[in-house]
């Protein structure tokens, strides 16, 4: 006979995934924190145990920052950036596990994640004309509940109503290492001192602009994973959801 042991995860989940039809509501699941911190791999873990979707509003700012360098727009003149924000379509394809992004029926899942993007995506955040493109799209996308969405403003400003907001945070060292050994799997060209500068650079800009800072929203609750194992911070808020989603 074939026994499987069931994980924490499946123990739990298996139930809700089978009875998902039967709640009456779907949340919402909204998490911000700061550049490499693990928020995206957490969003993706919870919309694979929820079978909720999964949306990552980074990638909509990093495809919207490849354009830009692809057409040249010069980032301080605010024509320029209108006119070029007209003529960008930006595609997810609804995934539960993979993410695809598409800008302008181009594939760049791959390209977004260069450090030439990296570099320049956080000035491109803090344009106003291109967070209200992209956060209508994102209120768009999540506009039915039963979503997961990780960014730097989902709590405090896409989805200040969601019923489960988290900031992830870690120590600044573990983001340094986990983004080396992202990068690393592509490519060696980049050394852990312009990570670490990088990823300096980008949460000072991303918590210091005037737009939709980076913030800990209103009755968020505060996951940090320093020492966490990703099996470990998954199960961890897969009991919050629980909770939550008993309390409907
Ligand atoms: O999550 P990420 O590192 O891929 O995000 C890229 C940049 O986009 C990051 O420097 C901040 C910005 N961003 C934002 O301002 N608001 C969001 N909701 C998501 C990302």
């Amino acid at each position: 006979m074939l026994i499987k042991a069931l994980t924490l995860v499946e123990a739990f989940f298996i139930p809700f995934v089978h009875c998902r039809t039967m709640q009456k509501h779907q949340i919402t699941i909204a998490i911000d924190g700061y550049s490499s911190s693990g928020k995206s791999t957490l969003a993706k873990d919870l919309a694979k145990a929820l079978d909720y979707s999964y949306l990552d509003s980074g990638a909509m700012y990093r495809a919207v920052t490849l354009y830009f360098q692809q057409h040249s727009v010069d980032i301080t003149n605010p024509h320029a950036v209108s006119e070029a924000l007209e003529n960008i379509e930006i595609i997810i394809p609804p995934a539960r596990e993979s993410f695809e992004i598409f800008l302008n029926g181009m594939d760049v899942s791959e390209l977004i994640r260069s450090l030439e993007v990296s570099q320049l995506v956080s000035e491109v955040a803090a344009i106003s004309p291109v967070r209200r493109y992209l956060v209508y799209q994102q209120q768009q996308a999540g506009k039915d509940g039963g979503i997961v969405m990780d960014g730097r403003d989902i709590g405090t400003v896409v989805f200040p109503n969601a019923e489960l907001k988290i900031f992830v945070d870690s120590d600044i060292e573990t983001r340094v290492l986990r983004r080396f050994q992202e990068i690393q799997l592509k490519s060696s060209a980049v050394t852990k001192d312009e990570v670490r500068a990088n990823l300096k650079h980008r949460d000072h800009i991303d918590s210091t602009r005037e737009d939709s800072p980076l913030q800990i929203a209103d009755g968020a609750r505060i996951l940090n994973n320093t020492s966490m194992s990703r099996q470990e911070q998954l199960e961890e808020v897969l009991l919050w959801v629980k909770a939550l989603i008993e309390e409907q």
